[in-house]
């Protein structure tokens, strides 16, 4: 039997449904790569029904969310925002309204995590019919309330309805992958992928597997994570807890210890993270740190000086009673450092800080910003190869390209000015995006600066001729004007999408660099013909009239 009431799609998704009917039956359709692996299937002797699953094929267009709670709002608000369709379904109808409202609210934080261009938005569907929403979808994640014996029978009844190259992963806080997967159907596309609180800004996923889980499941699991922007981290073996799960209640279980016992206050104690630990451990971690802690021998040294005190202990290992004054001084605590401000003010304070440490990080490549350079890289390409496969297919037909459309963007409320318009910087950045799209286009992306080559910019002139408001959604589109061995004029157009306004334009002249010798050099063949061939495609455009003039100079 299926956990959940009979109902209906509800939502843009309910129209699409048949449209999946093939794809459930086998069928793969066409799109984006987001994981494809073959498969093998071979028929298992003693049950002629069970198939041995031997790799998982299914390629993630559609997310099927099993409980809508908190942490299946923050997969929806992720799953949609890259271009993934989401069938939520919940036992509770009023659900509809919550996860609709939390991708929401999500997405303000969201939008402004990355500049990379998105795919479309992908759409939201609900139902309160569980076994609908497991035919109906590529991977099944499950974030019903943490309880084994309500888990194990759910997930048991979707498996009997999910194909069997679905994946079914659990939000399990801390259940074991092979006690959950008990009673399911083709346990071996079952894992455990557990999140973080906000899942739409914290990239980190534990991925663990059970006793029979595929490789193959934990791969797709993997890429289907990567692919909307997550930083997989595999764990080794199940264990109750996982990984980060083990590693925050020990530092949870202090502070019980460290408030019962009257020594500080919640305050004090975040105090104790938020200006110390808590900044060190974004970038590196706690055993990265130690090891600097060590100088120059490092962590050895740092063992042999602090080892010892870790068998006094400082610490405790069982957490104290939750009495209720205890309880009452956890409560107390933190509502005197919440001063009045309520749980939406203080969660739109965390995802703006959320993302701003992710783009900082960003700059040196490391942790969630190495994950969030990867994932604009991904987008940068994709965006390039759309543009390059367009410019093909004109190059095919009257041999005349316009003016390529790679960036989309939107005036974000943080780039405008007293005026209530987008400020000058914000059209520098815009055209510089451009520009990076364009010359990603031609093969200058990541790992061609990686090997000391660059464009660098020597010249932009940006005329203004229309306004854009706070949130009014923006497109550029760009041309090469002219190309050498060493240099690259660019043109660019930014548009109100509203009504195809002219809002500005940017002339910028690129030079060629061997970034360590700090001198122009002659650009790589590839890239240098990519562009003529766009310059050439181009040619027959008429000139831009602001092309070439000067400040001031009449049109
Ligand atoms: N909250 C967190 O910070 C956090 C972080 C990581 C993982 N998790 C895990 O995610 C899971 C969900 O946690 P949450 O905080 O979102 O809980 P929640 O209480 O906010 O949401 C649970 C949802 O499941 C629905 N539900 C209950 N029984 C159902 C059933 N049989 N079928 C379908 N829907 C059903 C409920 O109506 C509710 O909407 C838990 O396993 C939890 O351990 C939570």
């Amino acid at each position: 039997m299926c956990a959940g009431v009979p109902g209906v799609l509800k939502g843009r998704s309910a129209a699409r449904l048949p449209a999946h009917m093939p794809l459930l039956r086998g069928a793969v359709r066409s799109g984006p790569p987001y994981y494809i692996i073959t498969t093998t299937l071979k028929r298992a002797r003693r049950d002629r029904w069970r198939w041995m699953v031997g790799a998982i094929m299914r390629q993630v267009r559609t997310l099927g969310l099993l409980g809508t709670g908190v942490i299946g709002g923050g997969w929806a608000a992720r799953a949609l925002h890259f271009g993934i369709d989401v069938v939520a379904a919940d036992v509770k109808p009023e659900m509809e309204a919550w996860i609709r409202g939390a991708v929401a609210n999500a997405e303000g934080a969201l939008s402004r995590l990355t500049f990379a261009p998105l795919p479309p938005k992908g759409k939201l569907s609900f139902t309160t019919d569980l076994c609908l929403m497991a035919r109906s979808v590529d991977f099944v994640q499950e974030n019903i309330p943490e309880q084994l014996e309500l888990k194990q029978r759910t997930l048991a009844a979707i498996s009997r309805h999910a194909p069997r190259d679905v994946v079914i992963a659990s939000s399990t806080s801390g259940l074991m992958p092979s006690d959950l997967a008990s009673a399911l159907e083709f346990p071996e596309r079952f894992l455990v992928a557990h999140p973080f609180n906000p899942v739409y800004l914290l990239p980190l996923v534990e991925l663990v597997g059970g006793k029979v889980t595929s490789t193959d499941t934990v791969e797709a699991a993997a890429r289907f994570y990567t692919f909307i922007g997550m930083h997989a981290l595999r764990v080794r073996r199940e264990i109750p807890g996982h990984l980060t799960d083990r590693l925050q209640e020990a530092l949870w279980r202090e502070i019980l210890h460290l408030v019962n016992d009257g020594v500080a206050t919640t305050g004090e104690l975040d105090d104790s993270i938020v200006y110390g630990p808590g900044l060190r451990w974004a970038g590196m971690g706690t055993n990265l740190i130690y090891h600097l802690a060590g100088g120059e021998p490092g962590m050895r040294h740092m063992l042999r000086q602090f080892g010892p005190c870790l068998k006094w202990p400082w610490t405790r290992l069982e957490a104290p009673e939750l009495t209720e004054q205890l309880i009452d001084r956890m409560v107390e605590g933190t509502q005197a450092q919440a001063a009045g401000r309520s749980i939406r003010e203080l969660e739109r304070l965390r995802d703006d800080y959320l993302v701003a440490i992710q783009q900082v990080l960003r700059q040196f490549n490391i942790g969630a910003g190495a994950t969030l350079r990867a994932l604009e890289e991904r987008l940068y390409e994709a965006g390039a190869a759309a543009a390059r496969g367009k410019l093909a297919a004109a190059a095919a037909g009257e041999g005349v390209a316009a003016p390529l459309r790679l960036l989309e963007t939107q005036v974000r409320p943080e780039w405008v000015d007293y005026h209530g318009h987008m400020t000058d910087s914000r059209f520098l950045q815009v055209f510089g995006d451009a520009s990076d799209a364009l010359l990603r286009y031609a093969g200058v992306d990541e790992a061609y600066r990686r090997s000391g080559r660059a464009l660098y910019t020597v010249e932009t002139h940006v005329t203004h001729q229309a306004e854009a408001r706070s949130l009014e959604p923006l497109y550029v589109t760009s041309r090469v004007l002219e190309v050498d061995d060493k240099r690259v004029r660019l043109f660019h157009v930014l548009h109100r999408r509203r009504d195809e306004a002219q809002v500005a334009t940017a002339e910028q002249l690129y030079l060629h660099v061997d970034t360590a010798a700090g001198k122009a050099s002659p650009m790589d063949a590839g890239v240098r013909g990519r562009l003529t061939a766009l310059r050439a495609a181009q040619a027959r455009l008429p000139p831009p009239p602001e092309a070439g003039r000067l400040t001031g100079k009449a049109r």
